[in-house]
C-alpha cells in the first residue's frame, strides 16, 4: 500500500515525534515522515529528525508576530515535501485559517487531557485541581478552535492520590505514544470519517 506522506510540527521535545518515527519504521505506521517544521530552533524534535535523515526545517514566528504570515512560511517550507496530511506534535501554536484550508481534514493534533475536558494549556495540574478520577488523551482532527476538532482516538488513565503534574504527565504520555501512531495509521489506511463531530473508524477494504 502506497505510504501517507506526513509533515510533524513540533516545538519541543518531540516525544510525540519519536513514537511516530518509530511506527513509521515498523509496520505499525503506514506513514512517511517526509518533514520535521518547528517553530523553535532550539527544539530537540529537530535532532531527532535529524538522527533519522529526516528533513528539520525551521520556521520561526515573524517578528511582527503575524500569524497569517507564518502560517504561509509554514506552507512555502512544505512546498517541497508534497506532504498529504501534518500531524501537530507538542506544537505551540494554532493552525490558522490558511493552514486549514491547505490541508482540510488532513491536520491532526494529540492533547494530554480528555477533550472536551482541559482543553488548551496546563492540562495536568488543571485535571488535578478539579479532582477527576481518570484524565487521559486525545488525538484529534484540527479546527478553527483551541482542542474542539472532531475525536478520532482517546486513551483514559487512573489520577491517583499522590500524582502530581509531572507524573500524570508520565503516566498520559505512554498512553500518547501508543494511540498517536495508530490514528495516523488509521488515516493513512483513509478509514476515518467525519460525520459532524463524530469521527467512524470504517473497516478497511
Ligand atoms: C504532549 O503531552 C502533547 O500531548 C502535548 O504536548 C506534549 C508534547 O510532548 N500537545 P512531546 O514534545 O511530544 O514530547
Amino acid at each position: 500500500m502506497k505510504k501517507l506522506k506526513l509533515a510533524v510540527l513540533a516545538s519541543g521535545r518531540g516525544s510525540n515525534l519519536q513514537a511516530l518515527l518509530d511506527a513509521s519504521e515498523s509496520d505499525r505506521l503506514n506513514a512517511l515522515i517526509e518533514v520535521v517544521v518547528s517553530d523553535n530552533p532550539n527544539a530537540y524534535a529537530l535532532e531527532r529528525a535529524r538522527a533519522k535523515g529526516v528533513a528539520a526545517e525551521v520556521v520561526q514566528m515573524p517578528v511582527s508576530g503575524d500569524r497569517d504570515e507564518h502560517d504561509l512560511n509554514i506552507l512555502k517550507a512544505l512546498e517541497k515535501y508534497n506532504v498529504e496530511a501534518v500531524a501537530l506534535a507538542g506544537y505551540m501554536r494554532l493552525a490558522g485559517p490558511r493552514l486549514l484550508k491547505a490541508f482540510p481534514n488532513r491536520i491532526v493534533n494529540i492533547h494530554p487531557a480528555l477533550l472536551p475536558a482541559f482543553p488548551g494549556l496546563d492540562t495536568h495540574a488543571r485535571a488535578l485541581a478539579r479532582g477527576v478520577k481518570y484524565s487521559g488523551c486525545t488525538v484529534h482532527f484540527v479546527d478553527d478552535g483551541v482542542d474542539t476538532g472532531p475525536i478520532i482516538l482517546q486513551a483514559a488513565v487512573p489520577v491517583l492520590d499522590d500524582d502530581n503534574p509531572e507524573s500524570l504527565a508520565a503516566r498520559i504520555l505512554l498512553e500518547e505514544h501508543r494511540i498517536y501512531p495508530q490514528a495516523l495509521e488509521y488515516l493513512a489506511q483513509g478509514r476515518l470519517r467525519i460525520e459532524g463531530s463524530r469521527v467512524r473508524i470504517v473497516s478497511s477494504n
